[in-house]
């Protein structure tokens, strides 16, 4: 943290600053301070490193809690070159707004941005004057500066985010720009990565090994055996603030090893935060389409349509997937929840809608059912308790695989082998009756 507090501004100038008549909170232009118990990750803070020796761009992406604001904090907190640091929010799309923070903050890190380059558009506008000479200035630095845009999702004008990219492009070596972001960030990512201009650092890779989640435990004096630690990890698939949640709680914790069995519960603050961060946030019928497809254990825009009885749910999986790391692409039209977050729906589906329950499994057999997933099948319909559902669907896959069997050389063999799944599922067999 030594180099980062070198860098910042005199109390004196610490206080409000004010440009184009918006008062600068200082909390918006300060790194956060990296707190004792953070775990030191040198394989992400190297990367970022790394990427800001060589790229114009550095990416840091993944869902709420994921360790992006921390692991870039981390870094900032052992640079040695200027870093300026802007924590952006929605109110920043104001052009105005947002370019008075990044004058502010690239001031604070020690940039001599003369007053005539106050003349921060209000309006979303293309390159004007001001663009120009905060590039130039940029571009002129001897030293190069890091400007850090934390939450950089928040950001969607285009008229700034055009001029992040002018900016970005012609400043040249002056500049390196590492943003945070809860998914990929409104610039043309294509056009630097095909460059090699930008680093990327992921979902995936903030993900905290067993040994990194053993050390987090470790700082709330907490210790697994092996397999419990390997459980933990598993179940949150190395989500940081998952993590971290889990090492409070289970110091006084009696039992861990229960307590990682049942790490969600109704009231704890792993839910509070998943529903408070990551599920109110959504619009209603985003939040159905979650609530409804949480029973199935891989979602498709048809499952979800199924289930939700809304043509447009298909839709809403496929944006959630681009926005939202908890939704993650399988395959083509498939997508899988986070183990965490889809233990969360379906816990609020049980408290919201406990009548639904049964009813959606029913509607995901007959899916899985049409579509030739017997196995799937029969689950579902046992979830719903609806046995007679079950052994009726186990029945005529029997008559099916008899047909198969003895039917072979009936002449209407071929014809009802060739039916589509539906039909062939609600006629009998014609030789088996
Ligand atoms: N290296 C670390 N050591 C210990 N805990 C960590 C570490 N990184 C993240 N965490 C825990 O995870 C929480 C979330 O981290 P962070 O704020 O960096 O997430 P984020 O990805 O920036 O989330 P958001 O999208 O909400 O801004 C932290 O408050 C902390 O509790
Ligand atoms: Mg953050």
């Amino acid at each position: 943290m030594a180099a980062y507090a070198a860098n910042r501004a005199p109390t004196s100038t610490r206080r409000s600053t004010v440009l184009m008549g918006d008062p600068i909170l200082t909390s918006k232009i300060t790194a956060p301070d990296v707190p004792a118990w953070a775990v030191q990750r040198p394989r992400i803070t190297g990367r970022i490193a790394e990427g800001t020796r060589w790229c114009p761009l550095t990416v840091v992406t993944g869902p709420a809690g994921a360790g992006k604001t921390m692991a870039v904090a981390m870094w900032a907190a052992a640079e040695a070159d200027r870093v300026a640091w802007v924590c952006l929010d929605e109110f920043d799309n104001r052009p105005g707004a947002f370019w008075s923070y990044v004058v502010a903050a690239l001031r604070r890190s020690g940039i001599a941005v003369p007053k005539t380059l106050q003349a921060i558009p209000q309006e979303p506008a293309g390159v004007d004057g001001f663009l120009l000479g905060l590039t130039a200035l940029l571009a002129a630095q001897d030293l190069p500066l890091t400007l850090v845009l934390d939450d950089l999702h928040l950001l969607t004008e285009p008229g700034t985010l055009k001029g992040l990219d002018f900016m970005l492009r012609n400043a040249g070596s002056g500049l390196r720009v590492v943003v945070t972001s809860r998914m990929d960030p409104l610039l043309p990512l294509h056009r630097y990565r095909v460059a090699g201009q930008l680093t990327e650092i992921r979902a995936d890779d903030l993900a905290f090994s067993a040994a990194e989640a053993s050390l987090l435990l470790a700082q709330h004096g907490s210790t697994l055996t092996a397999d419990s630690l390997e459980s933990l990890t598993q179940r949150t698939e190395g989500w940081a603030a998952g993590l971290r949640l889990a090492a409070m709680s289970l110091g006084a914790h009696p039992d861990p090893g229960q307590f990682i069995k049942e790490l969600l519960t109704e009231d704890s603050a792993l839910i509070c935060y998943l529903v408070d961060e990551v599920l109110n946030v959504q619009p209603p019928e985003v939040r159905e389409v979650l609530l409804s497809t949480s029973i199935l254990e891989h979602v498709s825009a048809d499952g979800a349509v199924e289930l939700t009885g809304d043509g447009h749910a298909a839709g809403v999986l496929a944006s959630l997937a681009r926005t939202n790391a908890f939704v993650q692409p399988l395959a083509p039209g498939w997508y899988r929840y986070h183990n965490l977050f889809a233990e969360m729906l379906r816990l609020k589906l049980r408290l919201e809608h406990p009548e639904r329950v049964a009813v959606l499994h029913q509607r995901a057999a007959r899916w899985h059912q049409r579509d030739g997933r017997l196995a799937d099948a029969v689950r579902h319909a046992a979830k719903a308790a609806d046995w007679p559902l079950a052994a009726a669907m186990v029945v005529d896959e029997l008559a099916i695989g008899e047909l198969a069997e003895r039917g072979a050389g009936h002449p209407l063999a071929a014809e009802f082998a060739a039916m589509p799944a539906d039909r062939a599922w609600a006629e009998p067999a014609p030789y088996l009756v």
